[in-house]
């Protein structure tokens, strides 16, 4: 029998905090501004694109208490449960002075109007206790999800290049606390789920994931809540009710990641952040396009596990991993089942999963010796958008030069993430080479009937498609020139 409490426990700055009436949609950033009083955190967006809310949440991992910088306004106080929540309020230098990271800002002009000022100081923050000497490509990653209107970025980064002659990590007054905060922490994952509210205003922190696995399929209306980077925006842009809610994003055994010689299995609640170095070591072109997902507050809240439950047909990890050859492993109750990821989506906002069944991990196989993987996003901005499509390709051919295997996929083509299959087709069995392709690119037209929409022209789409297999083969023979960012 799992004990359950009613209270939602956390560490604010330095204050215990135990909330035993919050609403599930109630987000971090107005629980803040409004209930705390502490107005530091802007709101600029509410969608989580510009980074003005941006604090540090302290999780435990391993247990040790790892930082991140997290964008508040679709945070949920709901998802806190035993973490510490520091605000730009709580920062201060050794002496009470401006903190290190607020001096080198204003010393090296990165701020005008101010109003973004107090997101680039917690995500400068952020990279600076993991990195105190952070140079160019670091501080472009730590600072893609914080957008600036009047200053401009290059005082900014010179601030957080300078950071290193204002003060040392070691020295920060947050690191002494930190020993004692773990210990609360730690007290506060005693191991009971926690639930308060009735009704539609009822919220679930379970216990394990033997718990969620109950809870869920004893509630299966209710809204399971992993990062809250899709969710949090049925809330704040489209004022949708969530409740009653099940927040899963604290669950340990959902964090796993677990690689063996043939395949990587992710486990739902493993966020990007957490997965970019295996990605970047066993998929080193996924890795690329892993850092043009969003910034790095929703990489460090957005996870695997969510991206493929939404069933979005733009959502960036579907593609490659269907090419790859995923298999998703899905859960109700004590009962588990193993699908293709490519047949969980059957149709625009429909997927294969039953009432309770949550998504448990996706397995990734490892690419074999002599294949070739490639995938590409195509959005109107390099950092923080979404794909107009993204495509993944993956090609075996012998020795002879013949095609023996062929996968496609692409998402932003249509209602689902789809394989090209007659493009598939038209490769397997025929030499690689410029002719086979440019006959191939016809049958994109027979797997995709792409629509037109803010991001692209369905023209725009296929053409971009064929002319991507095109580069796709290029960069084969080593003869594209493949532009690459510079990557921390
Ligand atoms: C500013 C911004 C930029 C973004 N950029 C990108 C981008 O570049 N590329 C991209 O692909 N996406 C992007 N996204 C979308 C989002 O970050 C991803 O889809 C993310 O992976 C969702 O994961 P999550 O854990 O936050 O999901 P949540 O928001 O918590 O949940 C999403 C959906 O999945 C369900 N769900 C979550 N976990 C499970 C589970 N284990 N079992 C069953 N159901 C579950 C939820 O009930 C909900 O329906 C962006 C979002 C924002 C706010
Ligand atoms: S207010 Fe813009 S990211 Fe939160
Ligand atoms: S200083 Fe005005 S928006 Fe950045």
């Amino acid at each position: 029998m799992t004990d359950v409490s009613n209270a939602i426990r956390f560490i604010l700055n330095d204050e215990e905090i135990a909330l035993t009436d919050v609403k599930p949609d109630t987000t971090l950033l107005d629980w803040l501004r409004l209930d705390r009083r502490l107005r530091g955190s802007k709101e600029g967006c509410a969608e989580g694109d510009c980074g003005a809310c941006t604090v540090l949440v302290g999780r435990l991992a391993d247990d040790e208490l790892v930082y991140e910088s997290v964008t508040a306004c679709i945070r949920f106080v709901g998802s806190l449960h035993g973490t510490h929540v520091v605000t730009i309020e709580h920062l201060r230098g050794q002496d009470g002075n401006l903190h290190p990271v607020q001096q080198a800002m204003v010393d090296h002009h990165g701020s005008q109007c101010g109003f973004c000022t107090p997101g680039f100081v917690m995500s400068l923050y952020g990279l600076w206790m993991r990195d105190s000497a952070p140079g160019q490509a670091s501080i472009e990653q730590a600072l893609q999800g914080n957008l600036c209107r009047c200053t401009g970025y290059a005082p900014i980064i010179r601030a957080g290049k300078a950071i290193s002659h204002y003060g040392r990590p070691e020295d920060d007054p947050l690191r002494a606390e930190r020993m004692a905060l773990k210990q609360k922490i730690m007290a506060i994952h005693d191991g009971s789920r926690v639930e308060l509210g009735e009704g539609a205003d009822r919220i679930i922190v379970p216990a394990s994931l033997d718990d969620l696995a109950a809870v869920y399929e004893a509630n299966p209306t209710a809204t399971i809540v992993n990062g809250s980077t899709d969710v949090g925006l049925w809330v704040t842009k489209f004022m949708r009710a969530i409740g009653p809610v099940i927040f899963i994003n604290h669950l340990a055994e959902l964090k796993r990641i677990a690689e063996n010689d043939s395949e990587v299995r992710f486990y739902a609640g493993v966020s990007y952040s957490e997965a970019l170095p295996v990605i970047a070591a066993n998929f080193p072109d996924l890795g690329e396009l892993w850092y043009r997902i969003a910034g790095e507050q929703v990489r460090n809240m957005g996870t695997i596990g969510g991206n493929i439950a939404n069933g979005s047909p733009i959502g960036d990890t579907p593609p490659p991993f269907i090419v790859l050859g995923a298999k998703l492993h899905l859960r109700r109750g004590g009962h588990r089942r193993e699908i293709k990821l490519e047949d969980y989506f059957l149709a625009y906002g429909k997927q294969d999963r039953q009432p309770g069944e949550f998504v448990e991990s996706v397995t990734v196989p490892l690419l074999p010796a002599g294949e070739t993987f490639a995938c590409y996003k195509i959005s109107k901005r390099r950092d923080e958008d979404i794909s107009a499509l993204c495509g993944a390709f993956r090609v075996f051919a012998s020795d002879a030069g013949t095609v023996g295997m062929a996968r496609i996929a692409f998402g932003g083509m249509a209602a689902t993430p789809k394989r090209a299959k007659a493009v598939e087709a038209a490769l397997v069995g025929k030499p690689w080479t410029q002719e086979t392709i440019d006959a191939a690119v016809a049958a994109f037209a027979e797997d995709y009937q792409p629509i037109s929409d803010m991001r692209a022209s369905a023209d725009y789409r296929l053409l971009t498609a064929q002319n991507l297999l095109r580069r796709f083969f290029l960069e084969s023979k080593g003869q594209g020139q493949r532009l690459r960012r510079e990557v921390a």
